[in-house]
């Protein structure tokens, strides 16, 4: 595997790429890399000639200071992974390649998907995620960009970005890989103690409620009960949602649309969230 600092070292090599009319999958990442993150290197491998990853812990995303701090750093480990998967070039760049001194910030009108959920949450969030995305996305010309469902409002922010910058970049999503007990793989679980990761299984676990006992009619009493999966694990709740799979909220269901339970909450300072199709 190629690992590439610069990025005009990085846009040689694709321009020479594109050149010989080779089509380029592009996984962008923050590190700390595990089995979510293999999967989507797997999936770009099967569908493309080239796979690049980027590693870079971008701070315009992180809103809570302690979290960009703490965010697990695992470089060594994440190029033998990577390796063994067979990427073919690591982009792991520095601040100034990403955000050099003439970088011209601008403000992405992601009407509602800023303002509900994890963006109600973490203000500023998706701002920073789309100027890194973008920013990647000029240097990394790809065909396909590879991204988790984990981060289901992440990938539809993405999905409206690329349209609102007209990058034509088409977006796969891949599903979420969890543990044999269900906790969806996440960079931050290596924060959690032992004992912290048996507690965080109640965000499956609240999930995997829903899907079990969704019924046409009114959603509030589901949600409860949901909820309580939560609390009683001693985890606090940000959201606990069932929305359509445009992220609407749905308070009563038609026994037809398809719906998605979303979840965010946190122990100890460590934010988890997960989501699932709870109807399909
Ligand atoms: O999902 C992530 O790891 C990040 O938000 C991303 C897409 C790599 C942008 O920094």
């Amino acid at each position: 595997m190629m690992i590439l600092k610069k990025t005009s070292d990085l846009s040689a090599y694709i321009d020479n790429q594109r050149e010989k009319g080779r089509k380029i999958g592009f996984v962008p990442t923050m590190g700390a890399l595990h089995q979510g993150h293999i999967s989507l290197i797997n999936l770009s491998k099967n569908e493309n000639d080239d796979t690049i990853c980027s590693i870079f812990v971008n701070p315009t995303q992180f809103n809570n200071p302690e979290d960009f701090e703490k965010y697990p750093i695992t470089i060594d480990h994440d190029i033998e992974l990577l390796e063994a998967a067979g990427c073919d070039v690591l982009f792991l760049p520095s601040l100034e390649e990403i955000y050099p001194a003439n970088f011209n910030n601008k403000r992405y009108e992601l009407g509602k998907l800023d303002t509900i959920l994890e963006g109600k949450h973490r203000p500023g969030h998706f701002q920073g995620v789309c100027m890194v995305v973008d920013r990647l996305l000029a240097i990394v010309s790809c065909d396909i960009l590879y991204l988790g469902q984990k981060d289901y409002q992440q990938c539809l922010v993405l999905k409206k970005m690329i349209e609102l910058e007209k990058l034509g970049v088409t977006i796969t999503i891949a599903a979420t890989v969890r543990e044999k007990n269900g906790l969806a793989m996440s960079s931050r679980n290596s924060r959690l103690s032992d004992q912290e990761k048996k507690q965080a299984l109640c965000i499956y676990q609240s999930l995997e409620s829903l899907k079990k006992n969704i019924q046409p009619g009114d959603l509030t009493e589901l949600k409860e009960k949901a909820i309580n999966i939560i609390s009683d694990a001693g985890f606090v709740i940000d959201y606990l949602d069932i929305t359509d799979i445009n992220l609407n909220p749905i308070h009563n269901w038609d026994g037809q649309i398809n719906l998605i339970g979303l979840v965010a909450a946190s122990t100890n300072q460590v934010r988890l969230i997960d989501n699932m199709m709870i109807t399909s």
